[in-house]
């Protein structure tokens, strides 16, 4: 079966830049958020990206404004979920709570028909245990996409045991023509990239509270000496510390080991609101938009 029309459920950071690439790589698409402000939100956030690459240039790397209307024309936003009825695949990316998503996913079930594939773009959640919501556990997939999505290369496809294989080729062909590397990942909790990132960021806060280095060169040290684009910190203020301390928890839960647990600097973080950039403070400041300040604890 061909997909051609995408269904995106939740036009938040992640939904957003999803709904991005599928336009953009040709798909029509319709992205659906609970209230009209944030549909117009997440919108705004689309054509703001879409203008950066217009500004840019062809030759650059960037596009021409006709193909900028072109995207634009295939990209709907809407509050009804009725609209997803006709979708060939459908990609949640609402909060990252089970609840939420089975009950979205129940209702996706009796709306799309059988042949509709649903994907989920969580990170830690276990795709098996969403699918269960819906009777059509072989026709579900993980869609795992990372931040920024239009410029972030890769998608975790994520098979669950009751995955059917043509299915799951499919998705990994879409995930191919939204111009990304697709790899394959078994529906371990945190996938490949959060089994390897999350216990690299946690030792991150803990080389921290003991006084290993300060904040500013435990970054310096991974992005000079490693050639990562961000340091540790810099990238758990970017991620957000509340999202990061509710991963290690899930992974903690699932797996008991050590590395997963959430250091006690992170959890005081997320408790005083701290949660990072998008809170404006998390291990460093961003009152300033210009200048980043490292916080002294
Ligand atoms: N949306 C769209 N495009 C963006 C963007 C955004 N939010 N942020 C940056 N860009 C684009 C810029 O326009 C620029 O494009 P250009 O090269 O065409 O001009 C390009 O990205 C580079 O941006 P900047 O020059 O402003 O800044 P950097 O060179 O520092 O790049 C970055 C920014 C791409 C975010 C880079 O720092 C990076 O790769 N950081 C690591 C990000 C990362 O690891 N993400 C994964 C997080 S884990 C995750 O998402 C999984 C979850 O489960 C936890």
């Amino acid at each position: 079966m061909a997909i051609r029309k995408v269904g995106v459920v939740g036009c938040g950071l992640m939904g957003s830049g999803i709904a991005q690439v599928c336009a953009a790589a040709g798909f029509e698409t319709v992205v659906r958020e609970v209230a009209q402000e944030l549909v117009e939100k997440g919108l705004k956030g689309i054509e703001k990206n879409l203008a950066r690459l217009v500004e840019k240039g062809v030759e650059k790397g960037g596009i021409a404004e006709a193909t900028k209307e072109e995207i634009r024309g295939r990209l709907k936003g809407t509050t009804a979920i009725g609209d997803l009825r006709d979708c060939d695949l459908v990609i949640e990316a609402i909060i990252e709570q089970l609840p939420a998503k089975k009950e979205l996913f129940g209702s996706l079930d009796k709306l799309c028909p059988p042949s509709t594939i649903f994907a989920s773009n969580t990170s830690s959640l276990t795709i098996t245990e969403i699918a269960r919501s819906t009777k059509r556990p072989e026709r579900f997939v993980g869609l795992h996409f990372f931040n920024p999505v239009p410029v972030m290369k890769l998608v975790e496809v994520v098979r669950t045991i009751a995955t059917d294989a043509v299915v799951y080729e499919e998705a990994m062909a879409f995930g191919a023509k939204l111009g990304k590397t697709p790899v394959r990942a078994h529906d371990s909790t945190g996938f490949i990239v959060n089994r390897l990132l999350v216990p690299y960021l946690l030792d991150a806060i803990r080389a921290l509270e003991e006084g290993v280095g300060s904040i500013e060169d435990i970054d310096n040290s991974m992005k000079l000496g490693c050639g990562h684009p961000m340091g540790p910190l810099t990238l758990l203020d970017f991620v957000g510390l509340d999202t990061t301390y509710y991963i290690s928890q899930i992974m903690y839960d699932e797996f008991k080991e050590r590395r997963f647990a959430a250091p006690p600097l992170l959890k005081r973080m997320v408790l005083a609101g701290w949660n990072g950039r998008k809170s404006g403070r998390g291990f460093y400041d961003y009152s300033d938009p210009a200048k980043a300040v490292a916080m002294k604890f």
